[in-house]
């Protein structure tokens, strides 16, 4: 059974897609963990309600980003793919190695363009017409690694970013899902910049 490893801040609604499309049995594979870098935030109950290991290790307790990543570190040995689900810190180029091929993440946009933080606010202020999410695997850049699915969605000119959020999420939460089975499933091959689907 293929063991995951979810890695949150926040709300967790990325999360939850995974755990529903485990519950629902479209793949099989296993949340041993869910890890937090905030105390309190809701990743944690809808882990804990869904019956998860989950822990928080809280950035604000190491005065280092290494010992942070030691600990997080410390529970992911019998991890086979670490998944960054609204996960706002960025790993070190050691951390990246060590999960190279096995580390994922989603971000909210059509990747390369509008990578970082404010992605919806970046897609609104320059005008593009189409936007999207992007599911990829995670290299030493920032949102550069690559690219295993992407969904595009309209963006219309009353967007605003929260209504823009809105709509990629709904599409973030099929491709999560879709992206993580074509993982367990054997069907993904990196090769150089580029992932074929088998
Ligand atoms: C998502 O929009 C994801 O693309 C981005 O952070 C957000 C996380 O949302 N990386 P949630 O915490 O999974 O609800």
């Amino acid at each position: 059974m293929t063991k995951l490893a979810v890695l949150c801040s926040g709300r967790g609604s990325d999360l939850q897609s995974i755990i529903d499309a485990i519950n629902d049995k479209k793949f099989s594979a296993e949340i041993s963990i869910v890890i937090t870098d905030k105390p309190n935030v809701p990743a944690l109950t809808r882990a804990e309600n869904a019956g998860i290991k989950n822990i928080c290790v809280d950035r604000k307790k190491f005065s280092t980003r290494a010992e942070f990543e030691a600990e997080i570190l410390k529970n992911l040995s019998e991890i086979d793919l670490v998944v960054l689900a609204g996960f706002m810190r960025i790993l070190s180029p050691d951390f990246v190695k060590k999960f190279s091929g096995r580390l994922m993440n989603i971000h909210p946009s059509l990747l390369p363009a509008f990578p970082g933080a404010h992605a919806h606010r970046d897609v609104l202020n320059y005008g593009v017409k189409i936007s999207g999410c992007t599911v990829h695997f995670v290299d030493e850049g920032t949102d550069s690694g690559p690219i295993i699915l992407q969904k595009a969605v309209e963006v219309f000119d009353d967007d605003t970013e929260e209504t823009l959020a809105a709509r990629v999420l709904e599409q973030e939460h099929i491709i999560y899902p879709q992206a993580i089975k074509l993982f367990v499933e054997g069907k993904l091959k990196i090769e150089g910049r580029k992932v074929k689907i088998l």
